[in-house]
């Protein structure tokens, strides 16, 4: 099986730790190793073949925190633009594709975001087997999530009837509803959040998307044809891929096929969207503080304080994030983080 980590975010709402120079799935957020480290990790004894894709600006991160974490990377393929994930996964299958040993099946690719947590590795293992008989068969697999609130940063599906052992047909598949209608799904019980990872055989993914978004697929391919390797570096060619539209795979593809199965996933999965989520898997104190650094805290409660590079005292705090970087710091009520990304867009208007 060959894996794609999708290394290509930006992370907005992890400022002023998660930079555009240096976004979150780079950074050692909730453990010692990097979230791509971690992402790398998670795929031992899974993988025969590794590729990251991401932005052309971090092809030494990623080639650096590779080796670090001592993981052969078969391919890095370097994108000159963000085009979302939809032509980031097209670029992986048609490089899958090319580069296959064994011509008589297409290979599986095995998507992960590179800035995910899942605490239990092993009943993440167990659900890529069962998601693999089913991609075997031509499904395009996710891997559904039980619901814990009507968040509207992720995609919901339906689940259908049960197609196999673990896995069910998707009736609906709808990517980041609005509040109501999160709240519906949520109350209605027969909805998972869409992890955001895939199982899928090359050839069916690139068929879809060409059905139902051509303009990306050939903008894909003239881009992949248009390649050149360096190394350890796969190009494509710029401007081929800098026409391409930008679409995520969950928009193109995932709420359109009619292949669809979910496999339920329960292994501590959380994709650290926000600041509140390092708050819930870390760590609590018996205040329910969560600190990493040099912290000093007095009747501080139920928050998360992470100081880097300097001495970061507390008093009298309930439901607040602090995090100190050595430029910035951001002080913020815990239930507003996600419009911790309103800050960074009116940082960039400024220039
Ligand atoms: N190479 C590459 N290029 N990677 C990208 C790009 C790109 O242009 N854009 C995003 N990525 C990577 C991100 O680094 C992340 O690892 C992953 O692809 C998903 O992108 P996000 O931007 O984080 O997506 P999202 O969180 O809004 O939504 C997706 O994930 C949710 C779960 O975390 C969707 O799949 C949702 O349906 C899902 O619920
Ligand atoms: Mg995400």
């Amino acid at each position: 099986m060959n894996v794609v980590v999708m290394a290509g975010g930006s992370g907005s709402r992890l400022w002023p730790s998660s930079r555009g120079l240096f976004p979150k799935q780079f950074l050692s957020v909730a453990s010692e190793n990097t979230m791509l480290q971690e992402t790398l990790a998670r795929t031992d004894g899974l993988a025969s073949d590794i590729t990251v894709i991401c932005n052309e600006e971090h092809r030494f991160i990623v080639a650096q925190q590779s080796q670090e974490s001592k993981h052969h990377l078969t391919s890095i393929i370097l994108e000159p633009v963000g085009r979302n994930t939809a032509p980031a996964v097209a670029l992986s299958a048609f490089e899958a594709l090319e580069s296959a040993i064994d011509e008589s099946s297409a290979p599986l690719l095995l998507i992960m975001a590179a800035d995910h947590v899942i605490e239990d590795v092993t009943a993440f293992h167990d659900a890529v087997a069962v998601a693999k008989v089913q991609a075997e068969s031509g499904k395009i697999v996710t891997f559904g999530i039980v619901p814990d609130s009507a968040h509207t940063g992720y995609g919901y599906i339906h689940r259908g009837d049960e197609c196999g052992v673990g896995s069910f047909s998707v009736s609906r598949f709808v990517e980041k509803p609005d509040a109501k209608t999160a709240q519906s799904y949520l109350e209605d019980g027969g909805y998972y959040w869409n992890s955001g990872m895939f199982l899928f055989a090359a050839d069916v993914y690139l068929a879809e998307l060409k059905a139902f978004r051509p303009d990306i697929y050939e903008a894909c391919e003239k881009a992949y044809l248009g390649k050149n390797r360096d190394v350890d570096f796969l190009r494509v060619d710029a401007d081929a891929f800098k026409a391409c539209p930008g679409e995520s795979i969950d928009y193109a593809v995932m709420e359109k096929t009619d292949k669809a199965v979910v496999v339920p996933l329960s292994a501590g999965w959380s994709d650290v969207g926000a600041w509140s989520s390092l708050w819930d898997i870390g760590n609590k104190d018996a205040a329910g503080n969560v600190s990493s650094g040099d912290v000093l805290s007095h009747n501080t409660s139920n928050s998360y304080i992470r100081a880097e590079h300097r001495l970061v005292a507390t008093v009298g705090l309930d439901n607040i994030v602090v995090v100190e970087t050595n430029d910035a710091i951001l002080v913020a009520a815990k239930d507003q983080v996600q419009d911790v990304k309103k800050i960074v867009e009116s940082l960039k208007a400024k220039g």
